[in-house]
């Protein structure tokens, strides 16, 4: 079924024929050209590397608008959403549509106390990850191997995935808790059914056999504010990824799985790490804000500003804002200050001066701001990427559902133009000039 509706035509004059193509127009106006039948009229196909003209799909779940820099999870601001709900709320508005009332709130969060705890055969498998392993692979990796533990969402019913989304994002906080616990060679801390998702995410990485862990509310909340600023973002590339390989009929955890990989990269999620590491660098080594910008701006060097531009919004991101806010919030309550902060906000407003990020409509992202604030909660520089996954969950998972019940099932399979040899044979090459076969070697 379909949900846009068609606003007027638009004439394509091709090979001296002529063809309509339906214009299409979604909720908040934005409108898409219809070429569904294209190559079936006219042989062609579009080319769009980096898709960055394409819409793959109709959807009620985010909505973007990057020149006003807004941004909606189910129609609510994501700053209304960052200031007034938990995480678990802004996860089950995700995924479901609506905010809970309290007792489908209480009846979800006992499901994700329920479905906290690891299989004891996967808490093994820590153990056997080398020392410097990143946490990355390893989320990625555990995620697909839950499929192996509960192979009950091969079931299809509402209720199977009920238990499987919940199972989802209260494992996923374990497992993204005990890869930091070995990394830092610390026993793993159990889930406790008494404390709230975030505080017991918190509790699971910071408490120790001989350090209590009480949990900060003003740190809780900022973690849930950034785990919500991190919900969903329409069609991103690791979310992207999702519906491409749900859209083969995968099965949700090996879809989440190749969210994470994807999400890992550093023009994606893992830009928080990079910020850190860039920000951390250029303080030790004395390089200023403004060489920074040169750098990020010079042609011959392939260095860039991590933590700047956007493919779709082309002023501040509205998540940038408030992970600022968020950032200075969190830095005063815990350490009153951090001179890593400062150089940030320097760097940032050197390069919003500069006509080349002007020129470009490059602005601080999500990510330039956030892993400041996770470095002064004491999460360790290689987890950042995985917090963020932590908070893409309920989007994917929400994007996922949407991508199975919709869009007439159809596997996700784009078309391209072919640029390589027109045609050989083996026997010519060998003719041709003096090649030794491998299997004849
Ligand atoms: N530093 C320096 N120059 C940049 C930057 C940057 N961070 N970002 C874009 N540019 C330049 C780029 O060189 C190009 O210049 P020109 O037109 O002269 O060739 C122009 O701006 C357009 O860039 P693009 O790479 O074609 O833009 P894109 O839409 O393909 O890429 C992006 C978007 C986010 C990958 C890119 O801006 C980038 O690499 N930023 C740094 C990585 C980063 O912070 N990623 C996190 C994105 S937000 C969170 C998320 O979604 O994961």
């Amino acid at each position: 079924m379909s949900f846009t509706k068609k606003v007027t035509t638009a004439r394509l004059s091709y090979d001296g024929k002529e063809l309509d193509l339906p214009v299409l127009e979604g909720d908040m106006g934005e409108r898409g050209l219809d070429i569904r039948n294209l190559r079936q009229e006219t042989g062609l196909v579009t080319f769009d590397p980096g898709m960055a003209n394409s819409g793959v799909c109709e959807s009620n779940i985010t909505f973007v608008d990057g020149a006003k820099g807004i941004l909606r999870y189910r129609g609510y601001d994501i700053e209304d959403l960052a200031e007034h709900c938990s995480f678990l709320e802004v996860a089950y508005l995700l995924v479901h549509g609506f905010l809970p009332t309290p007792s489908e709130y209480n009846a979800f969060s006992h499901l994700m106390n329920q479905h906290s705890m690891l299989h004891e055969n996967m808490r093994h498998f820590f153990s056997l990850y080398p020392d410097h392993a990143h946490p990355m692979a390893i989320l990625s990796s555990m995620v697909v191997s839950l499929s192996t533990f509960y192979p009950e969402l091969e079931a299809d019913s509402t209720e199977a995935i009920d238990i499987t989304v919940s199972r989802l994002l209260s494992k996923l906080r374990t497992i993204a808790a005990f890869s930091y616990k070995k990394y830092k060679g610390d026993p793993i801390v159990y889930p406790r059914p008494d404390l709230r998702y975030c505080e017991n995410f918190l509790n699971m990485m910071f408490h120790t056999p001989v350090n209590n862990y009480e949990p900060d509310p003003v740190v809780t909340r900022a973690l849930n504010q950034l785990l919500i600023l991190h919900a969903d973002h329409e069609q991103n590339c690791s979310t992207s990824v999702v519906r491409a390989v749900g859209s083969s009929r995968a099965n949700l955890y090996a879809s989440i799985s190749a969210g994470i990989c994807a999400l890992w990269g550093p023009l994606h999620g893992g830009a928080n790490q990079r910020v850190l590491e860039i920000l951390e660098d250029a303080m030790h080594s004395g390089a200023s804000p403004k060489l920074l910008v040169e750098k990020a701006k010079d042609r011959n060097n392939n260095f860039r500003l991590f933590g700047f531009g956007h493919r779709v919004y082309k002023t501040y991101d509205p998540r940038a804002k408030v992970a600022k806010k968020i950032c200075t919030q969190v830095i005063s309550h815990l350490s009153h200050h951090d001179p890593l902060l400062d150089y940030a906000q320097e760097l940032e407003a050197v390069a919003l001066a500069d006509p080349y990020f002007q020129e470009r409509h490059l602005y601080p992202n999500v990510d330039f701001f956030t892993g400041l604030a996770y470095r002064a909660m004491g999460i360790p520089v290689n987890m950042f990427t995985v917090m963020f996954a932590l908070g893409r969950l309920p989007g994917w998972i929400a994007q996922w559902l949407e991508q199975r019940d919709g869009e007439g099932g159809r596997i996700v399979r784009p078309r391209q133009l072919y640029v390589g040899p027109v045609h050989r044979t083996v026997a010519e090459t060998l003719a041709s000039k003096p090649y030794v076969h491998p299997t004849h070697s």
